[in-house]
């Protein structure tokens, strides 16, 4: 199964912090917001990945994550040219695709949780179809909204609704079987002119094939849309690690229990950070195994 992080977008709602750098760079309390979903990907044991950003901003992921060696994945750059919503992800992606199935997550969205290992493992299982996620939410206006009957089954889903069918929310994490490309090339621009995912799920749902896994309670999926969104985030991380004094989204640790990484790479790249707590924090891990 193939990754897609979309990092792209003007991230206009948080200007002028976006005005110079893309969004999913800019960091949530100690590290960057890219390395939330870049986790997840690799929790749901994901190793060939594809970044796709504008062309501006190509070079700052590079520096970043570069070719993904140092978490024992695979990272590639896609680029878009226009930023012409979520779906053209798969127009951009389309041979690194290839015949293959793929999860796609959005640069901004962080989950945390002890359920998620669980629903990526599920939504890998599935080899046909498309897997969404349904989160309540209070208001769910801003977002994808998901019905259900009570055997699980999507009976709609609808993008930005001004008056939602359920409370809960699709966040930015998708898994599609080999069909979603050719699905999103029949797409047409919404009204917004964007290639809306939510239209992709609709085809899906149409041929009925559309799963919906909810995210319970305990399980965060946090916002990081405006200032605010993403002052809460940064603060609800910093409490969770304080506390437990362990990390959310610390993709070397995610590698290293994957196998992806090995104890020496861990020892490397925590010497080489060593003068930080994020070093620090690795090189803890290996010599308490
Ligand atoms: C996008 C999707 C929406 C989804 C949300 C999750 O919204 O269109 O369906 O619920 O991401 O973050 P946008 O960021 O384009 O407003």
């Amino acid at each position: 199964m193939k990754g897609i992080i979309l990092a792209g977008g003007k991230g206009s709602r948080l200007y002028p912090m976006t005005k110079a750098v893309s969004k999913p760079i800019i960091p949530i309390y100690d590290k960057p917001m890219v390395y939330y979903p870049l986790t997840v990907l690799l929790k749901a044991g994901i190793r060939e990945i594809m970044l796709i950003t504008a062309p501006a901003d190509v070079e700052s992921y590079r520096r970043l994550l570069g070719d993904g060696s140092q978490f024992g994945v695979q990272i590639e750059y896609g680029i878009q040219y226009v930023a012409r919503g979520i779906a053209d992800a798969f127009l951009i992606a389309e041979e690194f695709i290839g015949n293959d199935r793929c999860c796609l997550v959005l640069g901004d969205n962080l989950f945390n949780g002890a359920q998620l290992d669980e629903l990526l493992a599920r939504a890998v299982a599935r080899k046909e179809g498309a897997t969404v996620f349904g989160y309540p939410v209070k208001d769910p206006r801003a977002f994808g909204v998901v019905e259900f009957d009570a055997e699980g089954n999507v009976l709609s889903i609808e993008e930005k609704p001004q008056n939602p069918k359920s409370r809960y929310a699709v966040p930015g994490l998708y898994f599609y079987d080999e069909n979603a490309v050719s699905l999103a090339k029949t797409l047409q621009p919404s009204a917004r002119g964007e290639l809306e995912i939510t239209g992709l799920n609709e085809e899906y749902l149409k041929r009925g094939k559309l799963h919906v896994e909810l995210m319970t309670r305990g399980m965060a999926w946090l916002d990081t849309g405006t200032p605010a969104g993403m002052l809460n985030a940064a603060q609800y991380v910093e409490a969770v690690q304080t506390r437990q004094g362990m990390y959310i989204a610390c993709p070397e640790e995610t590698a290293w229990h994957k196998g992806f990484i090995s104890d020496a790479d861990m020892r490397r790249i925590g010497s080489e950070l060593k003068m930080t707590e994020y070093g620090q924090y690795l090189l803890d891990l290996v010599e308490d195994e």
